[in-house]
């Protein structure tokens, strides 16, 4: 059978337990061919993250050392054509440095490092080792020079953190990127519904608002994305894609429970023992927030790089989705230093034809409540405001385009399916 064409991919990430998971995800997806991870500041610092990678590689090449019959189900796990790994920016371009270490540990795994001191890194052992390559470059240099290597807008660049290296990537070879990027899918943002770090502000854009801001909002046509060819992934969509722990634990390790009883190895294969261990404390924190499941955020950007390869005649407008994807143009600015809003989009409802209730438009909805003399709530306005004429060239009379944002995937019950059939070969 003749091979059908994978699709290159940078993986720009901060694992991070969900960021883990979407990289088991790729690894197992014979549709891409993972060109390298480039690891940023973000869900915990740098070097835990970087640390994350060698863990899960160990724990795959631990799990088909066991299992050599699974070897086929990981076709990103090759010494053949490693995946480069290097160390990206350890803060945002401006501004204070946060992380989310309360939900992802200090180690990026649920402090693993603490529970289950069998997951450590062994430098001694080869048997991983070969299936990465670190360099020693910058990572802004990693990216430009794979860009370079391959056919124009054959790579798609998947952003999974703040988006500090690929803003830098951009400052710096802007028209490399015009002329090379096949497509930009990044987790980030919360549009219509509230932030998962603060009230209204998502944690990978609150970590580097600067950098969400030059990318996704930029002042003229010299500067920024190129937009036509950018997927957002925010968090309106992402959320709803869970894998609820009751099921992993009956689909793949009958033996789940939570951090008061950490995961014993015994009997179980090394990949799940890896799972289980740093699950067993999201589970915790997210059932203290009323919820028995992980979401599957940056899950939904590696899975929307599978199924939507680069378009390389595309021709402008809004990217063009495989079918059961869409996507909606959204128009926003982003809050860089605001005193309780750092991070937030800021979006331009006066324009937008999904504003007000989904699929209406605030006129004709109007029109319809006045058409049955119905009010509004107290406190809301009952008319359109007037357009006012603002010193501010910012919002209202830069050019500017808006971004496209998924807002439909396939289905989280399909996303369940794949990633448990890929990842755990159930
Ligand atoms: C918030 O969203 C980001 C998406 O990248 C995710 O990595 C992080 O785990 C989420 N945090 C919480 C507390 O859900």
């Amino acid at each position: 059978m003749a091979e059908k064409t994978r699709t290159p991919i940078i993986i720009d990430t901060d694992p991070g337990v969900d960021d883990t998971v979407a990289i088991l995800l790729a690894i197992t997806s014979p549709e891409l061919e993972i060109l390298a991870y480039i690891i940023s500041f973000g869900n915990t610092d740098v070097h835990a993250a970087y640390d994350n990678i060698y863990k899960l590689y160990q724990a795959i090449g631990r799990h088909i050392a066991l299992h050599p019959e699974d070897a086929a189900r990981f076709p990103n796990f090759s010494p053949i054509v490693p995946p480069l790994l290097v160390v990206g920016p350890e803060g945002p371009l401006e501004g204070g440095r946060h992380f989310a270490q309360y939900f992802h540990g200090r180690d990026g795994l649920s402090d693993i490092n603490e529970r289950h001191p069998e997951l450590n890194i062994d430098f001694g052992s080869s048997s991983f080792s070969h299936n990465f390559q670190p360099v020693k470059e910058s990572s802004v240099e990693v990216a430009l020079r794979l860009l370079e290597s391959r056919p124009d807008r054959s790579i798609t660049y998947v952003v999974l953190g703040p988006m500090t290296n690929l803003a830098q990537l951009v400052r710096q070879h802007r028209q490399t990127v015009m002329d090379k990027i096949g497509r930009v899918i990044a987790m980030a943002g919360a549009l219509d519904v509230p932030g998962n770090t603060t009230s209204v502000a998502e944690f990978n854009v609150f970590a580097d608002p600067y950098a969400a801001k030059e990318l996704l909002v930029p002042t003229d046509p010299t500067s920024g994305l190129p937009l036509d060819r950018v997927v957002l992934a925010p968090l309106d969509i992402t959320t709803s894609h869970e894998l609820p722990f009751p099921y992993y634990a009956q689909k793949v390790d009958p033996a789940f429970k939570s951090a008061a009883q950490p995961s014993n190895a015994d009997g179980k294969s090394p990949l799940v023992h890896f799972t289980s261990s740093f699950f067993e404390r999201t589970r915790e924190i997210m059932l203290e927030w009323g919820k028995d499941a992980l979401e599957l955020h940056d899950i939904v950007a590696i899975w929307c790089a599978i199924e939507n390869p680069p378009e390389i005649n595309a021709v402008g407008g809004l990217p063009g989705m495989s079918t059961g994807w869409a996507v909606a143009e959204r128009t926003f600015d982003i809050e860089r230093t605001g005193e309780i809003t750092r991070g937030m989009f800021v979006t331009d409802r006066r324009e937008e034809n999904t504003a007000y209730a989904p699929g209406a438009n605030r006129a004709e909805v109007q029109a319809q409540l006045d058409l049955r003399h119905l009010g509004h709530g107290l406190l809301e306005s009952t008319a359109l405001p007037a357009r006012v004429e603002v010193e501010d060239p910012g919002l209202d009379q830069r050019q500017r385009k808006g971004v496209a944002c998924l807002v439909e995937t396939p289905g989280p019950s399909v996303l369940l399916q794949l990633l448990t059939r890929r990842v755990w070969g159930i």
